[in-house]
């Protein structure tokens, strides 16, 4: 058909090599555990903004920092996401994307996100640690939503690319990465056990 595709949104969906997932995820699993029971200002943040669940978003939130073990969580997604840079053809003009935050999300039983994007960040991204049967995937929004005032929905049985909300299935030793302005949510967990999962920013300097 002679229809040209434009202004695509890309989604980088990887996952950590099988030489390293293993063990690396394992460690990763403790830490966040850990982090949880360290962190009291982040269970008080929680509960005011984060219901039933825990994130350190608001407390512990430069894990790669602070850790070796999420440093090399760092170092394994670096050139996934240079891949990505490539891809989006972004012109960095000598300077580079560097992660700035990189954060725990624990999401137990009926424990939802909801739809939000991340401001004053380039690059955005989650690594899913541990996904019991049942959580939920990554939801992601059409950025033009704004402004399809009289669009018409689209089928139920049209294909992603057509879809206003995609939902991307999350599993543990893989990863997102996408624009930070694009919107995003994960729906309540159904699932029997804690959805673990580390989100991070990149930005440009
Ligand atoms: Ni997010």
């Amino acid at each position: 058909m002679p229809i040209a595709s434009l202004f695509c949104t890309r989604i980088y969906q990887g996952h950590l090599s099988p030489r390293v997932r293993g063990e690396l995820n394992a460690k990763l699993l403790r830490e966040c555990r850990q982090l949880r029971l360290d962190d009291p200002a982040g269970r008080r943040w929680s509960r005011a903004n984060y219901a039933g669940g825990y994130t350190s978003y608001a407390s512990v939130n430069r894990m790669h920092r602070m850790s070796p073990t999420f440093a090399r969580l760092e170092r394994q997604l670096s050139s996934h996401v240079a891949r990505l840079v490539r891809e989006l053809s972004l012109d960095l003009r000598g300077r580079k994307l560097g992660m700035t935050d990189c954060w725990v999300n624990i999401m137990p039983r009926l424990v939802a996100h909801g739809s939000h994007l991340h401001p004053l960040s380039t690059i955005s991204g989650t690594y899913y640690v541990q996904t019991p049967a049942g959580s939920p995937g990554l939801k992601f929004e059409d950025p033009r939503i704004a402004r399809m005032m009289a669009s018409p929905p689209r089928r139920a049985s049209a294909a992603a690319r057509s879809q206003t909300w995609v939902v991307m299935p999350a599993r543990a030793g893989g990863f997102f990465l996408y624009e930070s302005w694009l919107r995003h949510e994960v729906a309540a967990n159904t699932g029997r056990g804690e959805r673990i999962s580390i989100s991070f920013n990149y930005s440009w300097f």
